[in-house]
């Protein structure tokens, strides 16, 4: 059987090796602790998960829902945005629902790029900004992220060419996998490049609640004339450990949230109405109880990155998202010390260059995982001795 060049052209599943020595260590009984899984180990809030009960029971909802979404959750995330960020939505023409941020993610490149486009693309970057950019035929044109500017695109070297057919243009702060923030200020520079070059800026803001250390994330949406050039991702996922519900929306310009539609509409039927209403109850989260989950989180950042420079691995604290985002020792790359971390420890970590060339030499390291895991995985990174990097290969 001959499958489409389009399924064939996507880059090899990355995880393939990992995913095999970890299945063989456990079939050996060995206790393999996973940093590699971005699954929050929380549980989805106990009156969220009520409102589904009391949801389920509503005859309405066992009907298809509207691939725009109820107009009662449109109005809670235009609600939210004002409250969150100040920024104000038409929850009528600027709002809809996605069956998770992944799935807006994937298909507005269907609405927005035709073959010979360009997107513009950060490197590292969420994978699936990519194989938007493929499946519609476009082409991606890569924006370094590097350390030295604070994991932020340089716009001003994207060559004058390349803008002019650049269609699209992706940011994603906080980041994954850098665990770096933006500055508003970044978001504006971002907001005037794409007026100048009529490109549509596409934000993925899915992390901009999971905090630490009292910094408050910013939304693209605060900048005046954002909402002119493009729209913004968000997800119920990470904010509100709601991974498995597969809730997020699209927020911004009523053009691209109509391409959105036009899209969706045609392929799916939007996002169960039950589910829909759980993320209105999610919205209404109190900002303590937020507060308390992410100083969970914040323990843990702190434990790994005390393990790490045990280990003389200088960390810079990742002040939003649920990555630690570590430098590899001189002589390592990504692969090889993340091999050395699993074949030594039964550690997990994922090398950066899965997520781009310029993610080598970093590997990154997820903190949903149990509390016991933690513990474990840091007792075990506290008595390793780091090995000859010319000993793994
Ligand atoms: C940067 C980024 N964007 C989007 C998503 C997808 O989120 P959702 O669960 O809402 O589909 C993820 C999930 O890990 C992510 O890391």
């Amino acid at each position: 059987m001959r499958l489409a060049n389009r399924v064939q052209q996507l880059p090899p599943y990355l995880f393939v090796e990992i995913s095999r020595k970890i299945a063989a260590k456990r079939a050996e009984g060995k206790r393999v602790v996973s940093f590699g899984i971005g699954d929050p180990d929380v549980p989805t809030p106990t009156p969220v998960l009520e409102r589904l009960a009391e949801a389920s029971r509503d005859l309405p909802n066992h009907r298809y829902p509207e691939t725009e979404g109820l107009p009662e959750f449109r109005r809670a995330v235009a609600d939210w945005y004002g409250s969150r960020f100040g920024a104000a939505l038409d929850p009528a023409t600027e709002v809809m629902s996605l069956i998770g941020a992944k799935e807006g993610i994937g298909h507005i490149a269907l609405g927005l790029l035709d073959p010979g486009d360009i997107a513009l693309q950060p490197d590292p970057g969420y994978p699936v900004y990519n194989v938007g950019t493929l499946f519609a035929g476009a082409e991606p044109h890569w924006m370094p992220l590097l350390e030295e500017n604070g994991w932020l695109p340089d716009l001003d070297a994207i060559p004058a060419a390349v803008a002019e057919r650049a269609r699209v243009l992706w940011i994603n702060y906080p980041n994954n996998p850098t665990g770096a923030v933006a500055p508003l200020e970044f978001f504006e520079r971002a907001v005037a490049f794409a007026k100048l070059h009529d490109i549509v800026l596409l934000h993925d803001a899915c992390y901009t609640e999971v905090a630490y250390d009292g910094y408050r994330p910013v939304s693209m949406l605060q900048v005046p004339g954002a909402k002119d050039v493009g729209i913004e991702f968000h997800s119920l996922s990470k904010s509100y450990n709601m991974t498995g519900w597969r809730l997020g929306m699209a927020a911004g310009n009523p053009e691209v949230i109509r391409a959105l539609f036009l899209v969706k509409s045609n392929i799916d039927s939007g996002v169960a109405q039950a589910v829909q209403q759980m993320g209105i109850r999610a919205l209404e989260t109190p900002d303590e109880d937020v507060d308390l989950r992410n100083q969970r989180y914040q323990v843990r950042r702190d434990r790994v990155i005390d393990a790490l420079a045990g280990l003389g691995l200088r960390v810079t604290p990742p002040k939003a998202s649920l990555y630690v985002w570590a430098p590899v020792p001189p002589g390592h790359t990504s692969a090889t010390f993340a091999t050395a971390i699993l074949d030594d420890l039964d550690i997990v970590v994922t090398p950066g260059s899965s997520y781009g060339v310029h993610g080598e030499g970093y590997i990154r390291l997820y903190l949903t995982l149990a509390d016991e895991d933690l513990d474990e995985g840091v007792r075990r990174l506290a008595s390793w001795k780091l090995p000859d990097p010319k000993a793994t290969g």
